[in-house]
C-alpha cells in the first residue's frame, strides 16, 4: 500500500506546524538529539545525514561538533526553517523514503522521531543502509507505544474507541516499531548488525486547560484523525482524555510519560 493520502496529510500538518515547531514538539524530540549524536559516534569531519529532520537542530548540532552534516525532510517549511536556524549545513527537501543520495556517501545517518511519519518504515530503513558506508552507525529514536507509554495509551486509545476513522486516510500502524523486540527485528531484517537500544524517559507537558490544543499542535499524525473529526466526536473524546489524565496534573501543569526509544546500529560490511 502506497498511503498517499497519508504522506500528503503528512507534508500539509508539518509545513502548518513549521513555525511554531521548537515552542511544542521540538521542546521534547530535542532532549533526545545528545544521545542520537553520541549513538551516531558524531566527530569532526564525519559524513552525517539526518533523515526526517525538521527544524534541523540535530543536523545543526553534529554541524557545531565538527561534522559534515546535511538534512533531509519532505516539508519545504522545515527545511525553509532548518536552513535559517543553521545557515552552515546542508539542507534539502526530499523523501526519506527514497533518499536522494548515491550509496555509501555517509559515515552515520541519524533519524529523530521520524519512522512514524513515513509510508514505510522498512523503505526508509533500507534507504538508511543504502546510503551508509559499510561500518557506518544508524542513530534513530522513536516513540514507544501503548500500552506502556501513558500518553499515547490515553490519547491514541481514546481515539481509537471514539473517532470516526472512515474519513480518515489509511496510514501504516503508527506502533509497528514501537517496541524494542519489533524495533531489533527491523533492523535485523534490514542488515544492521550490533544493535542497542535505550529508553529515554521523555515526557509532554501542557498547561491546564490547554492539553487539548497543544497535543494537536504538537502531534501532526495525530491532528490527520482529529482534524476529520466533528464537534461532537471531539467533545467526547477531549472530556474522555481530561478525564484519564487527571492523574498527572502537577501543580497546574499535565506531565504525562511518552518514553521513547533511542536505537543504535551499525551497518554490515
Ligand atoms: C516529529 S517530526 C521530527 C523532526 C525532527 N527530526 C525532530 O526530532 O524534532 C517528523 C518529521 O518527519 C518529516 N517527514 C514525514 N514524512 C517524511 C518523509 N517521507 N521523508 C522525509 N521527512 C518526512 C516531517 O515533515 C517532520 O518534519
Amino acid at each position: 500500500m502506497s498511503y498517499e493520502g497519508f504522506k500528503k496529510a503528512e507534508i500539509v500538518g508539518w509545513d502548518a506546524r513549521a513555525g511554531t515547531y521548537n515552542d511544542f514538539t521540538g521542546q521534547v524530540t530535542t532532549q533526545a538529539i545528545p544521545m542520537l549524536l553520541a549513538m551516531a559516534e558524531t566527530a569532526p569531519g564525519k559524513r552525517i545525514l539526518d533523515l526526517c529532520c525538521g527544524t534541523g537542530r540535530a543536523a545543526g548540532a553534529a554541524g557545531a561538533l565538527g561534522a559534515h552534516a546535511e538534512g533531509i525532510d519532505v516539508s519545504a517549511a522545515m527545511v525553509d526553517a532548518a536552513r535559517a536556524a543553521f545557515p552552515t549545513v546542508v539542507f534539502d527537501v526530499g523523501d526519506a523514503e527514497f533518499i536522494p543520495r548515491e550509496n555509501h556517501s555517509y559515515d552515520a545517518a541519524i533519524c529523530s522521531f521520524g519512522l512514524m511519519h513515513v509510508g514505510s518504515p522498512d523503505a526508509l530503513l533500507s534507504e538508511m543502509a543504502r546510503v551508509l558506508k559499510p561500518g557506518g552507525r544508524v542513530a534513530l529514536s522513536h516513540w514507544i507505544g501503548p500500552p506502556e507509554s501513558p500518553l499515547f495509551r490515553i490519547v491514541f486509545g481514546t481515539m481509537m474507541k471514539l473517532a470516526d476513522m472512515s474519513v480518515v486516510p489509511p496510514s501504516p500502524p503508527p506502533f509497528a516499531l514501537s517496541t524494542e523486540e519489533a524495533m531489533r527485528k527491523a533492523l535485523e531484517k534490514t542488515g544492521f548488525q550490533a544493535i542497542s537500544i535505550l529508553q529515554l524517559p521523555l515526557a509532554f507537558r501542557a498547561p491546564s486547560g490547554k492539553f487539548a490544543e497543544q497535543f494537536r499542535q504538537f502531534a501532526a499524525r495525530a491532528a490527520i484523525i482529529l482534524d476529520k473529526q466533528d464537534d461532537a466526536v471531539l467533545k467526547e473524546i477531549y472530556s474522555s482524555w481530561d478525564a484519564q489524565l487527571k492523574e498527572f496534573l502537577v501543580d497546574g501543569e499535565y506531565r504525562v510519560p511518552m518514553p521513547a526509544l533511542a536505537v543504535s546500529a551499525v551497518r554490515g560490511t
